[in-house]
């Protein structure tokens, strides 16, 4: 026969259990509590969880599409609670007894265990999870998704970046630095150049290289250009941090400098500071030199169409 819940009695039996429940938390390591390993029977996951008092909060995944009944590929038309918690009969008839699966900190599988309870129905949207960087360092899908909060942060543009640098500590500092892509104005995100569930390129980039990734929003600087300045189309990265910079147009290194890390071995570029180096005539040299240097006379430094400009200065 199936079990029927019955709230009346468990509202007694709740508090007590409760307490008992906060007294086993504690002396867990000492007393071993074996999981459950048994379904519960047909009607019972799906009536007697939802109705638990034990944890109102959980409630949440109620209204979402965990939840959708009439979609075959739910949990709720899959065992409910139980297709991520797994079989949990003791638990629902002893609460004190855990539900067999728990996920994050309180759980004794590995995360790569709890991810896996995921991807029994997500594998087909996230093919590269397994060779990406997060799940290789434990990070979990439980990590950045909360499931039964109403709203998941990470689902949300706005909020996504905050709960990634929650532990990317660094890139934190630099998405704060006075030069910047929009991310804080949410007008950019991390999820606009990164798949935080794996990808074949490095760095887990929404595009096989650093430069495509940029050229989905900054396409002119693709070219083709008739002059090509090679570390351009190399990869952005060698002048720019995408993330921030203490510098104008998120440079690593302010001009001149950045210029001469791979140009000091010959004429003005190693020394565009001194007048008499400069290869123009005299009379306005001054006001070319001061300020950003290099780039007032090679200001297409991404590269020119202008075939008597090999220099890249039009
Ligand atoms: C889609 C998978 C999934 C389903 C379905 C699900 N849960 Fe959870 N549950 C989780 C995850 C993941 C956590 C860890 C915390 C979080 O993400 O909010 C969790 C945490 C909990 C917790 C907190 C205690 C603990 O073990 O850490 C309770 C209680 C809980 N779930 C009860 C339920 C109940 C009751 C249902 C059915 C109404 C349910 N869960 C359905 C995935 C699920
Ligand atoms: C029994 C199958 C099943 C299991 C197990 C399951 N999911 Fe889902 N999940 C679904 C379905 C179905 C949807 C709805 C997909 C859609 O609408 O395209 C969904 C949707 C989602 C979404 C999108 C939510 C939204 O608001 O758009 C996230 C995130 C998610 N699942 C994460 C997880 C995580 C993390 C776990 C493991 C703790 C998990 N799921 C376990 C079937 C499952
Ligand atoms: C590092 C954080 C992070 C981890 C770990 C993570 N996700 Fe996600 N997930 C996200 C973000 C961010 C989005 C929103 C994607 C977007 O906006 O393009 C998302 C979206 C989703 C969606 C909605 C559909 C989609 O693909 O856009 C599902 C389903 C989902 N994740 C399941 C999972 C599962 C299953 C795992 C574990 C195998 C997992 N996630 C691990 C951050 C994460
Ligand atoms: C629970 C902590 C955690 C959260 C949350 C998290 N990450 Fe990570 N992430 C890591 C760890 C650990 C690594 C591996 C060490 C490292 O590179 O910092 C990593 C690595 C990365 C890498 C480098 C990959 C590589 O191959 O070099 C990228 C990119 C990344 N995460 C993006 C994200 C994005 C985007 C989000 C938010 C959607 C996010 N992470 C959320 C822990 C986290
Ligand atoms: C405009 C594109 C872009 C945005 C937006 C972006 N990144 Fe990156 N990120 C990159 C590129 C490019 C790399 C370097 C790849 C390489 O080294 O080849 C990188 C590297 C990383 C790395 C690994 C190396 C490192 O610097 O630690 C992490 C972690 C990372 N990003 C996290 C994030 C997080 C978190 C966010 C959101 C706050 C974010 N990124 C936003 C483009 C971006
Ligand atoms: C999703 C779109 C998007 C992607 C992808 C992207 N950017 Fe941007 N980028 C922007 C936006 C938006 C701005 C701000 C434009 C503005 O303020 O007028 C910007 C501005 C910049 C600036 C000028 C910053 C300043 O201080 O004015 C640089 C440099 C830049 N991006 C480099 C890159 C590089 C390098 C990559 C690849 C790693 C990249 N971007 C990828 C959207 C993007
Ligand atoms: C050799 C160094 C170098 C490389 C490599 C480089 N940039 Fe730049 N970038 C600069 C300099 C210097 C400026 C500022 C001068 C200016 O305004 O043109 C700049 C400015 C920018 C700007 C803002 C001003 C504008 O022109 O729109 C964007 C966007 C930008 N770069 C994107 C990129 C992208 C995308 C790549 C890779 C395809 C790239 N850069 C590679 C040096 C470089
Ligand atoms: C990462 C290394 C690197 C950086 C940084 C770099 N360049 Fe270059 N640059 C090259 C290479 C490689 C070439 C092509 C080989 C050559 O002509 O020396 C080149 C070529 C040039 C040329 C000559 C083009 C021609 O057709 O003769 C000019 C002018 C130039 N760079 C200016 C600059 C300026 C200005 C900066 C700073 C904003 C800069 N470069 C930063 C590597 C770099
Ligand atoms: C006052 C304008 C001006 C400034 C400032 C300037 N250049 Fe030039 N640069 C030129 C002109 C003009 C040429 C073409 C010279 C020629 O064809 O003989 C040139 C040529 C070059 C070349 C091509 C190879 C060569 O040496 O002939 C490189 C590389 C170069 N400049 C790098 C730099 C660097 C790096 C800086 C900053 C440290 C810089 N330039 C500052 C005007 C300038």
């Amino acid at each position: 026969m199936a079990w029927t819940p019955d709230p009346s009695r468990w509202h007694g039996l709740f508090t007590l259990l409760l307490a008992g429940m906060l007294a086993a938390s504690t002396t867990q390591a000492a007393e071993k509590i074996e999981p459950s390993t048994e379904m519960t029977p047909a009607g019972g996951g799906e009536t007697a969880c939802p109705e638990c008092p034990a944890n109102p909060g959980v409630h949440g995944i109620l209204g979402g599409p965990h939840f959708v009944v009439a979609d075959p590929r739910t949990p709720a038309a899959n065992a409910a609670c139980e297709a991520c918690h797994g079989p949990s009969r003791e638990h629902t008839l002893f609460p004190t007894r855990i539900a067999s699966i728990r996920f994050g900190e309180g759980s004794h599988l590995t995360p790569e265990e709890q991810s896996a309870q995921c991807l029994g129905c997500h594998q087909g949207d996230h093919i590269d999870w397994a060779s990406g960087t997060h799940a290789a360092e434990d990070v979990s899908c439980v990590s950045c998704h909360s499931l039964h909060a109403g709203r998941d942060q990470v689902l949300n543009r706005v909020t996504v970046a905050d709960k990634c640098v929650s532990c990317h500590l660094r890139v934190r500092m630099e998405i704060n630095k006075p030069y910047r892509h929009p991310v804080r104005e949410a007008a950019i995100t991390c999820t606009n150049c990164h798949n935080p569930h794996g990808s074949p390129a490095e760095a887990m980039l929404v595009r096989e290289t650093v430069n495509q990734t940029c050229y989905q929003c900054h396409a002119e600087k693709r070219g083709p250009f008739m002059h090509e300045h090679e570390p351009v189309q190399d990869d952005c990265m060698h002048c720019h941090n995408p993330h921030g910079s203490n510098h104008e147009n998120l440079l690593l290194v302010r001009a001149p400098f950045l210029c001469q890390q791979c140009h000091s071995d010959h004429s003005h570029a190693r020394e565009a500071y001194d007048f008499e180096d400069l290869p123009l005539g005299s009379g306005s040299r001054q006001s070319r030199v001061v300020g950003g240097a290099c780039i007032n006379c090679h200001s297409q430094i991404h590269g020119t169409n202008n075939p008597g400009r090999r220099s890249m200065r039009q």
